[in-house]
């Protein structure tokens, strides 16, 4: 919401006060004087008036999860735990997802209870890079490089991939990096090689690195640089286009 509105649905103050009390600095936003009406405040934010506090602001939250296979990415499921099962946190029912893995995908999980922070991340607009390792049953050929990078063509949803950067790291191993998200993605593309994949594992999004100390089934709060970074990196890969898509070269 603007700020102006939120000041101007005080009991007793019109636009016309907030607007004076606007450009006498006397309302501040996360301990800043703020004089500009459309400046965006959210739950989160710290609104004070003079001495006065009109809002506390609640604490944004931002987890990586190291997410076990057999865990589910949702916040509740009838057959099997999910992954918020694994956080001891209050007020569980506040946070969701920044993005899913499939059942017995591994790796790199969000959570938050910030829906403007992980719709950023997550809309199809971002293209932000994902590493996934890949473990397939069938060797892994030379061919799948062009194949991926040209991109492949999903019948379903009736749409081309976006270009993936495929890095062999043995016959049966890989780094996929990809910009999107479709649905069973990384499964679909070594698929259309009638190769199955056995085991993925997501190591990072964009500058976020899955922490090595965090075991399978453990988290830990994002900490303020990575926060930054990943925000950094959100602003580059929305405005990318074209090729690269935030992919770096190797
Ligand atoms: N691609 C998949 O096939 N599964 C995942 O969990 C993530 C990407």
């Amino acid at each position: 919401m603007r700020l102006d509105r939120f000041i101007a649905n005080l009991p007793q103050l019109n636009r016309q006060q907030t607007q004076r009390l606007l450009v006498e600095r006397r309302v501040r936003v996360d301990g800043e004087p703020v004089t500009d009406g459309r400046h965006e405040v959210r739950v989160f934010s710290r609104i004070e008036l003079d001495d006065e506090l009109l809002q506390a602001g609640k604490p944004a939250r931002y987890f990586m999860l190291h997410k076990p296979a057999g865990w589910v990415s949702a916040t509740e499921h009838d057959e099997h735990p999910t992954v918020l099962d694994l956080l001891n946190e209050p007020d569980k029912h506040e946070l969701h997802l920044a993005g899913r893995l499939d059942l017995n995908t591994t790796g790199l999980l969000l959570i938050t209870n910030d829906g403007q922070w992980s719709r950023r991340l997550t809309q199809p607009q971002t293209h932000l890079p994902k590493v996934y390792r890949v473990e397939t049953g069938e060797p892994i050929l030379e061919e799948y490089i062009e194949a991926f990078a040209r991109g492949l063509y999903f019948r379903f949803e009736d749409l081309t991939t976006r270009p993936a950067r495929l890095r062999i790291l043995d016959s049966h191993h890989a780094l996929l990096t990809l910009v999107e998200g479709r649905y069973h993605q990384v499964k679909r593309m070594f698929g259309h090689f009638q190769n199955p994949v056995l085991r993925l594992h997501r190591q990072s999004i964009g500058p976020l690195q899955l922490d090595p100390a965090l075991a399978e089934g453990a988290y830990r709060a994002l900490r303020a640089d990575e926060l930054e970074a990943l925000q950094r990196a959100v602003a580059d890969a929305s405005s990318a286009d074209g090729l690269a898509d935030g992919i770096e070269p190797d």
